[in-house]
C-alpha cells in the first residue's frame, strides 16, 4: 500500500470554515498536520489548524506553494474556482478531483449529469432568459422555482414562482447570472445519505439521515431516519452510484426529497462532508470527518455504525439576538454535545455552531436537542 498518506504528513484543506475545523480535529487526532488555505483571517479552521495561509483563491503562485507544502489538498469549500484546483494538482493530488468540484458548482451542469446517469431528479428546465424561462414554466408548470445555476446555498438565490406573470420579475431578480427552474416538489420529507469512497474504491455510509428545513436553512437532522427500509436502500443505492460514476476519493453527501408517493428524488450533491452529518462525531464509530482523512490519505474507510440514535440542531445567529446564548442551559442534559466554530460575528442566518444528542431512540434525542437548543 505504497500510495498511503501516513499519520505525521501534512494535508492541505481549502476553504477555512466550520466543515475544515472539524476535518482538521480529526486529522490531527490522528497524527496529521493540516494547513488551510483562505482569504480569511483568525478563520473557524485556521483556529485549530498546524498553518493558516491567508491568500486569494486566484491567486495561483500562493497556492501553488500551498500544494507544494502539503501531501494531499481537499477542500471544504464548495465555489473554490477550477483554476485553483487545477494549480493545487499541480504540486500534489487534489481528492475529490476538481473536475467533481466544477460539476457540483453549477446546479444545470450537476441536474444534467444525474439526469444522463438515470438517476431520478425533479423535472428541471435552463432559465437565462426570459425566452427560457416563459418555455420552462410552460413545460414544467407551476409552482416552480427559480434557483440560481451557481453560489447558491441555504436557499439563497432561490424563488417561487405561483403565477405566470411573476415571470419576468423572476428573471431580473437574478441578475443576469444564468438560472435553473425546477418543478417544485411538494415533498413528504428531505433527507440526505453522507457517503465516503476509499482510493481502491471501497464504499461506506451512513444510513438515510432526516433533514428538517428552517427558512431554506438545515434546522435539526435526525439519524436513522424513520423510514421504510426500501426506501433508504434505494437512497444509499444512489448515492453509491453517484460516488462511482464520478469516481469521488473522500466524502460526498446526496440530498433527497422524499415524496408522498414513496419516490426518492436527488435534490443536489456536496462533495464534501455535509451539515447533516455533524452528528457522525459522536453518534458514529466513524465521523464524516475521520472518513474524509481516512479517503484522502489512502487509508481504509472506518466503520460507519451507530453506536447511538443521535439528533443535531444548528444554532444560528439568530439565537445570539439577546446576547450570547445560556451554554451552561445548554449543556445542563448529559446526552448532549455543544459544537461552536469560533466565528466572532453572529449574523442572522449565520451557523455559528450546533448541538447534538444521543438517545435510546431518535424521538428521544430529538427532545433532548430541542430542550438544550432553548436552554
Ligand atoms: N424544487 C423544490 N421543491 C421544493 N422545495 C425545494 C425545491 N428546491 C429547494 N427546495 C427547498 O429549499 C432548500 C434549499 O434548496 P437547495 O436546492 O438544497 O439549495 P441550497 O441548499 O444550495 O441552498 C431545500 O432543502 C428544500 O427545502
Ligand atoms: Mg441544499
Amino acid at each position: 500500500m505504497s500510495h498511503i498518506i501516513p499519520p505525521g504528513s501534512t494535508l492541505g484543506i481549502l476553504g477555512s470554515g466550520q466543515l475544515g475545523r472539524m476535518f482538521t480535529r480529526a486529522a490531527r487526532r490522528m497524527g496529521y498536520r493540516v494547513h488551510v488555505f483562505s482569504p480569511e483571517h483568525d478563520s473557524p479552521t485556521g483556529q485549530v489548524a498546524d498553518a493558516e495561509v491567508v491568500a486569494a483563491y486566484d491567486d495561483l503562485d500562493a497556492v501553488r506553494a500551498f500544494a507544494r507544502g502539503v501531501s494531499v489538498v481537499t477542500f471544504e469549500f464548495e465555489n473554490v474556482p477550477a483554476p485553483t484546483a487545477a494549480a493545487c494538482a499541480e504540486c500534489a493530488p487534489v481528492r475529490p478531483a476538481g473536475s467533481i468540484l466544477h460539476l457540483t458548482q453549477n446546479r444545470l451542469r450537476e441536474k444534467t449529469f444525474l439526469a444522463n446517469a438515470g438517476l431520478p431528479v425533479a423535472p428541471f428546465h435552463p432559465a437565462h432568459s426570459l425566452a427560457d424561462l416563459t418555455e420552462g414554466l410552460q413545460r414544467l408548470g407551476l409552482p416552480a422555482v427559480l434557483k440560481t445555476a451557481a453560489f447558491g446555498y441555504d436557499g439563497k438565490g432561490q424563488l417561487l414562482i405561483t403565477n405566470y406573470n411573476e415571470a419576468e420579475a423572476a428573471i431580473k431578480s437574478l441578475n443576469h447570472s444564468d438560472g435553473l427552474l425546477e418543478t417544485f416538489i411538494d415533498f413528504d420529507r428531505e433527507a440526505s445519505v453522507v457517503a465516503a469512497r476509499g482510493l481502491d474504491g471501497s464504499f461506506a455510509h451512513y444510513g438515510v439521515i432526516e433533514n428538517l428545513h428552517r427558512h431554506h436553512i438545515l434546522d435539526v437532522s435526525l439519524a436513522p431516519a424513520l423510514i421504510p427500509p426500501r426506501l433508504a436502500a434505494e437512497a444509499v443505492d444512489m448515492a453509491r452510484c453517484v460516488l462511482e460514476k464520478l469516481d469521488v476519493v473522500g466524502v460526498l453527501c446526496v440530498e433527497f426529497f422524499l415524496t408522498r408517493d414513496g419516490q426518492c428524488l436527488i435534490n443536489e450533491l456536496a462533495p464534501r462532508p455535509h451539515n447533516s452529518g455533524h452528528l457522525t462525531i459522536e453518534a458514529c464509530v466513524t465521523s464524516q470527518f475521520e472518513q474524509q482523512v481516512r479517503a484522502v490519505c489512502g487509508l481504509p474507510l472506518g466503520s460507519t455504525e451507530y453506536l447511538r440514535a443521535a439528533a443535531m440542531a444548528n444554532l444560528l445567529g439568530d439565537l445570539w439576538s439577546d446576547g450570547e446564548p445560556d451554554w451552561a442551559a445548554a449543556c445542563a442534559l448529559p446526552d448532549v454535545k455543544l459544537h461552536l466554530y469560533g466565528k466572532r460575528e453572529p449574523r442572522p442566518g449565520r451557523k455559528m455552531g450546533h448541538l447534538t444528542a444521543l438517545g435510546a431512540t431518535v424521538e428521544d434525542a430529538q427532545q433532548k436537542v430541542l430542550t438544550a437548543r432553548a436552554g
